[in-house]
């Protein structure tokens, strides 16, 4: 972030002024959005048939318990994101979480360290729950719409996210948060079935299964559009007054 700018936001009266601890580059952001299907094609014509085919036998995400996601998600091969990750990368936080944040999928630092968000979004999202008084240790679980790493980073394509909804799904239904934010458009895609451009899924409040749904920009596109963390903010506040109307 340049002086300039810092000095813009602080004119515009933003608080809390999100800063990144080092002004990291952010790995492979760029290149996400360049593979295709014929990539993740490419990926199942590299496996041996035995390792692509669903694994027929494992238990449906909605009969699990809490405990046995995690495990279930290492052994989970229902999409092609499970060839090639190092590991799923279920999510992290406290299991009595009144806050989900949910990002689009683990990158490669994600994918070597199993936890979502530690890279270089993830240190501003975790300014972004700083200001609004909460730590991912604390109230706040993350996890991502889809748990395996997209080869080179590459946006999860619809199908992979449909495969991976039904572990998204029995997350929400076991924190029962009071509050969602969805972090982009393929959270939005996967938790709201919506494909609709951000700008125009900002500025409301969604329901998913009678828990409000605020859908806010990724905070790895926050790090290339930097003025527009005041509308993230926005949306956070927004957030926060449907989490307490919640908690009374
Ligand atoms: Fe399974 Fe989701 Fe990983 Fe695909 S991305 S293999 S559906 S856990
Ligand atoms: N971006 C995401 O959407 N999720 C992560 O876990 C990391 C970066």
């Amino acid at each position: 972030m340049t002086l300039n700018r810092e000095q813009m936001l602080l004119e515009m009266g933003i608080r809390p002024l999100w800063t990144l601890r080092d002004a990291l580059p952010v790995p492979g952001e760029e290149a996400s959005a360049t593979a295709t299907a014929a990539e993740a094609a490419a990926v199942v014509a590299d496996c041996p048939p035995a390792m692509v085919a669903p694994e027929k036998s494992a238990p449906l995400p909605a009969e699990l318990a809490w405990d046995e996601l995690g495990p279930a998600m290492q052994a989970c091969r229902a999409c092609v994101l499970g060839q090639r990750r190092r590991q799923a990368v279920p999510g992290v936080g406290d299991v009595r979480a009144e806050w989900l944040f949910i990002g689009e999928g683990p990158g490669s630092e994600e994918d070597a360290q199993g936890e979502p968000f530690v890279g270089a979004a993830g240190q501003l999202l975790d300014a972004m729950l700083a200001a609004l008084d909460l730590t991912r240790q604390k109230a706040v679980y993350i996890a991502n719409a889809v748990k395996c790493r997209p080869p080179d980073n590459r946006t999860p394509e619809p199908a992979e996210i449909e495969a991976c909804r039904p572990w998204l799904q029995r997350q929400v239904a076991l924190l029962q948060p009071k509050v969602i934010v969805l972090l982009g458009k393929t959270a939005a895609q996967s938790l709201l079935g919506k494909q609709d451009k951000l700008a125009a899924m900002r500025g409301q409040v969604f329901e998913y299964s009678g828990i409000p749904v605020v859908v806010t920009y990724h905070p790895a596109y926050l790090l290339r559009n930097l003025p527009d963390k005041a509308k993230a903010w926005e949306d956070l506040l927004r957030a926060r007054r449907a989490w307490r109307a919640k908690t009374g």
